[in-house]
């Protein structure tokens, strides 16, 4: 099977990066993690692809020279798939046009509920029961393109932001992988 190249950007601690990082060494997995970009020098995920050996770079600059900079890599290296996994900033509508449908991004709420930031805190202030994760492709509005997967997790009445957060990973984990699987399951 020839694997697509795919590319994650991120921009702090890299925990999704390192399971799809981990999972795409499955035979069957259907994309290869070929580039990792970070807008944050300090971003700890960075150190999943250096030791997984994945070419990384740091693109710590404004907004407008790193979009140069990344389409120029992207479509130099021939990058099917993009994967938002935490990061941190918004991109511009010039750049999502450029790779239309071919970027995703995993957003820790059952969507369209809960957009932009602290999701924890106000899913647990509105008294939800329920929670989880959605993975979707990203188009010019925020947090908004179409569904790939989502996953639902049970809140109780005694979880704090930070348990909420760690269940919610726990599932973000299987559920990012699982939508790049089903992306190319359905081509
Ligand atoms: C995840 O919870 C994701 O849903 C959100 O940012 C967090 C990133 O965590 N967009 P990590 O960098 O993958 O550890």
């Amino acid at each position: 099977m020839v694997k697509k190249k795919a590319c994650i950007f991120i921009s702090g601690s890299g925990t999704n990066l390192r399971s799809i990082i981990k999972n795409s060494r499955d035979y069957n997995f259907p994309v290869n993690i070929s580039l990792v970009i970070s807008n944050n020098k300090n971003a700890r995920g960075i150190c999943f692809a250096k030791k997984f050996s994945i070419p990384h770079l740091i693109l710590d600059i404004s907004k407008k020279k790193f979009e140069k900079i990344a389409i120029r890599e992207l479509l130099k290296r021939k990058i099917k798939l993009l994967c938002l996994a935490g990061f941190m900033r918004i991109l511009s509508k010039n750049f999502i046009r450029n790779f239309k449908g071919k970027i995703i991004n995993i957003h820790p709420s059952l969507l369209p509920k809960y957009k932009g930031l602290n999701t924890f805190n106000r899913v647990l202030d509105a008294k939800e029961k329920l929670t989880g994760c959605t993975v979707h492709f990203v188009d010019e509005k925020l947090d908004n393109g179409r569904t790939i997967i989502k996953k639902r997790v049970w809140i109780n009445k005694n979880d704090n932001s930070k348990e909420l957060k760690k269940k919610v990973q726990t599932e973000e984990y299987k559920a990012f992988s699982m939508a790049i699987r089903k992306i190319y399951s359905l081509n």
